[in-house]
């Protein structure tokens, strides 16, 4: 039998990332090899993001160009996952009749039955005669909140596709994410993800264990714990609750892992016996990234974010006190409901006052359903949520700089990732031009420090996937640039060979 090809796209978070990597594992098993032509494929799958509206207008946009396609070969599986599926299923089945199956993120465990249930109509001839039918799988309810004693179960199936990972598609097990949660509770005004990925749920810390030492046995050194407000962990077991700083002991202690990093911590809930837990476990890496989202209290009461600026800048100082050198980033929304000069001032000023490595900024994008489009009005016009963002990209470039130039001259750790992309992008433009390549691609690696600082260095093939120590010669806004030192332990391990 030929073989089928499956292309899967994924938009959005890390969570998503994770989510796809699942799929993919799940779709080998029935025979599905992945392909990036999706002109050719017989399974097409968007994983996709409701965050911001320009998001889900890209699936739309998508969807128009699979319409084609699907035209050509109407043999075609077109797929829609993830929160946008959750979110708008009536929206997209209108919008988008080509689209053959809708799976929601809490149910990506049932997408082998719901293409078992595709071809099934189609082989009964259903779908040419009755109208499109399409096959759905969604999670929720979503006006139900569940019961407090229900936040740490998980359904056995949803489980089980976590637990049923294998080595990714493309081979890369160097880092890997692992999911301790899934959902959000904490309902900010903005925020369309509790909506589409359900309540809080904290998943065993048997069963995370479990999954860094297969990943672990796998060959991966550096784990990312995920969840939306990761460090809000709690897992009752055995009569005693695991928080999060007790999973990071857990997780540190696996032989194999050298580095555990985990987003996103949500600032409210964030406790000293992290930040000791950063400092005292040697392989959890000194990074944070802490969305504050505005400097204004304004803001944050109407965000309904369950804190204030000063104990977040409390915060930012006491992890500076107990882990000095920590890395820190952040996220931000500008052109939030009503926000005035003064706020906006008052978050550049948060800004310069905590001096962030790098932060993410997004202008407010109004989600159907959420509190805040129920009650107030989205009154900042696009230009001007366009300055502002503007504002940010430019003060942060400022400051990144600055943060990457107090570096040079140090040694740094880094876990080597591969090849630089400037490097390979130059290759395939000198190659494109028909030109001899005449230096090797391996002169330009890239790696990660443990602040997540990105490292471009020259140095041989034979360390990608391994610790270097760098020292660093120069900086920019958004990368270091080092030289190997040269007694460095893994270089004489690797040359000696
Ligand atoms: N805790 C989650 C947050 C998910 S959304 C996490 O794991 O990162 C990621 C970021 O998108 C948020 O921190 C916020 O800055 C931004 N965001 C969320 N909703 C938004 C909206 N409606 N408009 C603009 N940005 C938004
Ligand atoms: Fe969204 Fe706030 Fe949760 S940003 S993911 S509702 S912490």
């Amino acid at each position: 039998m030929p073989e089928k090809r499956v292309y899967l796209e994924t938009m959005g978070c890390q969570m998503n990332v994770l989510d796809s990597e699942l799929v993919l594992g799940q779709l080998r098993t029935l025979g599905y090899e992945p392909t990036r032509d999706y002109t050719s494929a017989d399974l097409v799958i968007l994983n996709t993001c409701s965050v911001r509206q320009h998001a889900e207008d890209k699936v739309y946009s998508r969807l128009g160009e699979l319409k084609h396609a699907k035209q050509k070969r109407p043999e075609m599986i077109i797929g829609v996952i993830g929160c946008m599926a959750e979110r708008t299923s009536d929206g997209i089945q209108q919008r988008a009749p080509q689209v053959d199956l809708l799976c929601g993120p809490g149910k990506l465990n049932e997408i082998p039955g719901l293409i078992q249930e595709v071809i099934a109509q189609r082989a009964n001839g259903t779908s040419q005669h009755a109208p499109h039918q399409v096959a759905i799988a969604l999670e929720h309810d979503h006006s139900r909140k569940l019961p407090v004693a229900q936040r740490t179960l998980l359904d056995d199936d949803i489980e089980a596709f976590d637990l049923s990972r294998t080595a990714p598609p493309d081979g890369n097990v160097l880092q890997s994410y692992i999911r301790v949660q899934r959902g959000c509770d904490k309902f900010c005004s903005f925020c369309v993800v509790p909506y589409t990925r359900g309540p809080e749920r904290s998943r065993p810390p048997t069963r995370l264990v479990e999954e860094a030492k297969k990943l672990a046995d796998l060959g991966t050194q550096e784990i990312t714990l995920l969840g939306q407000t990761v460090n809000s962990y709690s897992y009752a077991e055995n009569g005693k609750v695991v928080r999060f700083a007790e999973l990071l002991e857990r997780i540190h202690a696996i032989n194999g892992i050298e580095r555990v990093r985990f987003v996103t911590s949500y600032p409210g809930d964030f406790t000293d016996d992290i930040l000791q837990a950063i400092r005292d476990l040697p392989k959890v890496c000194e990074y944070l990234h802490l969305p504050i989202q505005s400097g204004s209290n304004a803001i944050l009461k109407r965000m309904k974010r369950q804190y204030t600026v000063e104990h977040y800048v409390d915060l930012i100082d006491r992890a500076r006190s107990l882990v000095p050198g920590i890395s820190l980033a952040s996220d931000f929304i500008v052109g939030f409901c009503g926000e005035t000069k003064e706020d906006h001032q008052q978050t550049l000023a948060l800004i310069e006052r905590v001096r962030y490595k790098n932060i993410f900024m997004f202008k407010y994008s109004e989600r159907p359903g959420t509190a805040a489009d129920r009650r107030l009005p989205d009154d900042i016009s696009d230009a001007l949520k366009r300055r502002r963002h503007a504002d940010l990209v430019e003060l942060q470039q400022r400051m990144s700089l600055q943060h990457h130039q107090a570096m040079v001259g140090r040694e740094v750790e880094v876990l080597v990732e591969g090849y630089s992309k400037a490097a390979i992008k130059a290759q395939e433009a000198e190659q494109s031009r028909g030109h001899e390549i005449s230096w090797r691609r391996s002169d330009q690696l890239t790696g990660r420090t443990r602040g997540d600082e990105i490292v471009v260095f020259t140095g041989p093939e034979s360390l990608i996937g391994q610790m270097a120590n760098i020292r660093v010669t120069s900086a920019t806004a958004l990368t270091l640039h080092g030289e190997v030192v040269t007694d460095c332990p893994s270089l004489q391990r690797t040359t000696s060979r």
